[in-house]
């Protein structure tokens, strides 16, 4: 057994979630260095997506997905470092929904770190939620590490000055999953400019984690699965020797490589999106390495949220999907064939065939 495969196990014996026994939508992220007295972890919630119904009144389902990983995040030992929030923290980001999720969010005992979703921006263009969160895109160092937070989810400015009469209108187009009057993300001139400039204060070998809300990947344009400018960030990233990408937005299991550069998406509290491929009919990139998740029981509330448990050894990314209701995931990354693999569904013959709706 490795380091990395001992640290990890150790990691999860110690920790709360084994002795909830429980699966829990939080995910937790452990940098695995040659050094182990330089391993540092952090846990990583995303897409609770509150939801304000009227008055005091927000809907059970989602309020529960987030206070229920709060509530494990808060449990791990060892501690985590800090607390990642992937982004659609509301679901028409209203005031109600920001503060009330926000309020959720205090509970945690750690520091926290928010990336900015769809949901959280469209109705002031991110106002309120640069009050209660800070910036919408900066970086940080940690322990050796550069991590960038970016707002990927910006669109043209044309869609978003010109073409709604109201707020509230421009943000229910873009809250629709399979809109036709949407519009596709992208990063855009401003922060690729400050990208630029962030990376260039950066050594080479410096590990790079990413943070952003939609995939820096254009996988299916229809729903937004897609950043417009993902080809000029990841022209960015590609002369650094190790790049992870981590975007939620999906809910759901994807993972990929290109180049030098290794993305993985992480569950949402809130519910699951299904794959395009079974889907929508229609042209998309689902990457090939991905095995789509089947959900197991789909009229169980949670099924198919989950957390994740990441070791990042040298940049190089091993992910544990542990999923409610559903068998647990371990997605890691082949230092042989340079890529992510599934440990047990790589295989074309060991996997399960995909559900199909139409
Ligand atoms: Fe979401
Ligand atoms: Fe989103």
């Amino acid at each position: 057994m490795s380091n990395i495969n001992r640290s990890r196990r150790d990691f999860l014996k110690n920790s709360g979630v084994m002795v909830l026994g429980s699966t829990l939508p939080v995910s937790l992220v452990e940098l695995a260095f040659a050094e182990p007295s330089q391993n540092f972890s952090f846990a990583y919630i995303s897409d609770a997506h509150i939801q304000h119904i009227k008055g005091n009144r927000f809907v059970r389902n989602w309020d529960m997905g987030l206070k229920r990983a709060v509530a494990e995040a808060n449990l791990l030992t060892p501690k985590p470092d800090f607390v990642m929030f992937g982004g659609d923290l509301a679901q028409l980001g209203s005031k109600e929904e920001l503060d009330h999720g926000a309020e959720i969010l205090s509970a945690l005992s750690h520091q926290s770190h928010y990336v900015m979703g769809e949901h959280d921006y469209y109705l002031d263009l991110g106002a309120y939620w640069e009050k209660l969160f800070g910036p919408q895109f900066y970086s940080f160092d940690h322990k050796g590490v550069h991590f960038i937070v970016l707002n990927s989810i910006r669109t043209y400015d044309d869609w978003t000055y010109k073409r709604w009469p109201t707020a509230e209108q421009r943000m229910l187009e873009m809250a629709g999953l399979d809109n036709p009057n949407g519009s596709p993300f992208m990063v855009g001139d401003e922060q690729r400019k400050w990208l630029k400039a962030d990376l260039d204060k950066v050594a080479k070998t410096t590990p790079v984690v990413v943070f952003s809300h939609s995939p820096l990947q254009k996988i299916y344009k229809g729903w937004n699965f897609w950043t417009e400018d993902a080809e000029q960030i990841q022209a960015l990233l590609k002369p650094f020797k190790k790049v992870s990408v981590i975007y939620g937005h999906v809910h759901q299991i994807q993972y990929n490589q290109i180049g030098n550069i290794s993305f993985n998406s992480v569950m949402a509290t809130a519910w699951p999106w299904p794959y395009p491929a079974s889907y929508a009919q229609a042209e998309q990139y689902l990457p090939k390495l991905t095995v789509p998740m089947n959900r197991a029981d789909p009229f169980f509330e949670r099924d198919a949220t989950g957390w994740q448990f990441i070791n990042v050894a040298n940049g190089d990314v091993d992910l544990n999907f542990t999923l409610y209701n559903n068998t647990d995931r371990t997605v890691r990354f082949d230092k042989l064939k340079k890529q992510p693999q599934d440990k047990d569904y790589q295989v074309e013959k060991t996997r399960i065939n995909p559900q199909r709706h139409y």
